[in-house]
């Protein structure tokens, strides 16, 4: 952790019922969370508000997704407006599954940043390579291509939060080691100061997801570029989810 207030997202996905999701956010409201760091949930859109009625106002809520114009006619579809209505701050964006699962491309992503972040909400910026880029060596250019197309799009740097999730680390139990992300996490700060400017590489939180837990966590977030994660498995386990938000003491 090195640059500005640690920031720890829970990214629910698509998982929970009403029952699960009451019992997940009583365990977030009894658990002793670090003041000094910007905390999140990112629940699935029909729990939303059913989440910023009960949950303590020291967390912050995300969608996991928004659609890329004002709303109207798109079946299917949640527009920023209607997310900044029910209370959300943040959305995240470019998330591998949505990538690689649904299809979203740079230019799609970066489109849906640059409304997202034009009409106020903040805006977690996922971008990873997969494990063949990986062995291909070809992991800064996957990284760099998917960091630029956001800094193509975007109004301002102010309100973006990059994560950065291998898509081999996502879901698999198998982490990247505090070397493997601390170098990832330094490339793109440098990217950034090299391409948009030194303040912005300077002030821009880069967290990392895949894998995190309350056991390898503490390493992680002692490396200097890390400032921060965003958690999926283990956000649906309150107390552990508290270990990981706590992790940056
Ligand atoms: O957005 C968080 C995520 O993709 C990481 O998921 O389950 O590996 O922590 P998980």
């Amino acid at each position: 952790a090195g640059t500005g207030k640690f920031f720890v997202g829970g990214n629910w996905k698509c998982n929970g019922t009403k029952e699960s999701i009451t019992k997940l956010v009583s365990d977030l409201n009894d658990a002793k969370l670090e003041s000094d760091v910007d905390v999140v949930v990112a629940p699935p859109f029909v729990y939303i508000d059913q989440v910023k009625s009960s949950l303590t106002d020291k967390i912050e809520i995300s969608a996991q997704n928004s659609w890329v114009s004002k709303g109207g006619a798109f079946t299917g579809e949640i527009s920023v407006e209607q997310l900044k209505d029910i209370g959300a701050k943040w959305v995240i964006l470019g998330h591998s599954e949505r990538r690689h699962v649904i299809g979203e491309d740079d230019l799609f992503i970066g489109k849906k940043a640059a409304y997202a972040l034009n009409e106020g909400l903040g805006v977690i910026a996922c971008i990873g390579e997969l494990l063949e880029d990986r062995e291909a060596g070809k992991t800064f250019d996957v990284c760099f291509t998917q960091l630029k197309a956001y800094a193509d799009a975007v109004p301002s740097w102010d309100n973006i939060v990059i994560a950065y999730e291998p898509v081999w680390a996502i879901g698999t139990g198998k982490v990247a080691s505090p070397q493997q992300a601390q170098e990832v996490h330094a490339a793109l700060r440098d990217w950034l100061k090299k391409n948009v400017s030194d303040e912005v590489a300077s002030k821009t939180r880069i967290i990392y997801g895949g894998s995190v837990n309350g056991g390898n966590c503490a390493e992680l977030a002692k490396q200097e570029d890390i400032d921060g994660f965003l958690v999926g498995g283990a956000s649906l386990k309150g107390p552990e989810f508290a270990t990981i938000v706590n992790s940056v003491t």
